[in-house]
């Protein structure tokens, strides 16, 4: 297997890789929001949903201890919350993309949410080994510089039992997929360039970054091999919408 991570254009390393993608958040956060429902024509929603419900069990309990890594303007966390019975234990929101985050923190106090917002690398969490029962990451791991890093590094902060989930997309084959790469390759860059502003390059702006990015990003059956040589169990793929998207799952191995 060849998967190592994210390599935005012109980055040489995994730092230059991370510094990429956080300067590239750092700068499309006044209009992520946007261009996200408009660009998904709201199926977002749908998602970020249909992955929270999936760990409502989890979520329902008080006191379990729940991270959002990666979680930019605070969406995911938010569709987590809607699981989270009155006085639970705060969910931990985590981005590395200061201006991502401080619009989470602000979506977060006008709603008078039950979040908090952390700066931390995911690749690095600041965060004692085996605390978490729930670690969920939505359309961020795709950008992490180290796939395998990041997956292991989640693996220590989850309690044996713990859950992992992963949503994020991928390419769906057949005719859906070709009619996606259409939409993805060359309409998605085009809006993301109209909404960006004139100064956006019209070859690695973020929005050419996103389907490469896509491109790149390992298949559900190599995924799910890097999950389990990182230490996963009952992992599986769930896909969303023809498999435009889909939910990785799996469990750090319970202590028997
Ligand atoms: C496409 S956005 C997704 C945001 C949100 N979860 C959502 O569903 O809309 C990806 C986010 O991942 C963050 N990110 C990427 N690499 C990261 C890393 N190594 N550590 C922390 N955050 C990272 C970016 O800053 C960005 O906010």
């Amino acid at each position: 297997m060849t998967t190592t991570g994210a390599k935005p254009p012109g980055a040489e390393d995994e730092a230059g890789a991370a510094l990429a993608v956080r300067q590239m958040f750092d700068a499309i956060a006044p209009r992520y929001d946007l261009l996200n429902h408009v660009l998904s024509a709201n199926v977002d929603r749908l998602w970020w949903r249909r992955a929270a419900r999936r760990f409502r069990t989890v979520l329902a309990e008080p006191e379990s201890a729940v991270l959002d890594i990666c979680c930019g303007t605070g969406d995911m966390t938010m569709a987590l919350l809607k699981y989270r019975p009155q006085g639970a234990r705060p969910i931990l929101a985590a981005d590395f993309a200061r201006e991502m985050l401080s619009r989470a923190a602000r979506k977060f106090d006008a709603r008078k949410a039950g979040a908090m917002v952390l700066e931390a690398d995911a690749l690095h969490l600041p965060l004692p080994s085996a605390s978490l029962d729930l670690v969920v990451s939505a359309f961020g791991f795709r950008n992490l510089a180290n796939y395998e890093a990041g997956l292991r590094e989640f693996h220590r902060v989850l309690k044996p039992g713990g859950q992992l989930g992963i949503l994020d997309f991928s390419e769906p084959g057949g005719l859906v997929g070709k009619a996606y790469a259409v939409y993805f390759r060359r309409v998605l860059p085009a809006i993301g360039r109209l909404v960006c502003g004139p100064g956006t390059s019209r070859t690695d702006g973020p929005y050419n970054y996103l389907p490469a990015s896509v491109g790149a990003f390992p298949p559900p059956p190599e995924m799910l091999t890097l999950m389990e040589a990182s230490g996963y169990v009952e992992c599986a793929w769930q896909p969303y919408t023809f498999g435009i998207a889909g939910l990785y799952t799996g469990k750090r191995a319970p202590v028997v």
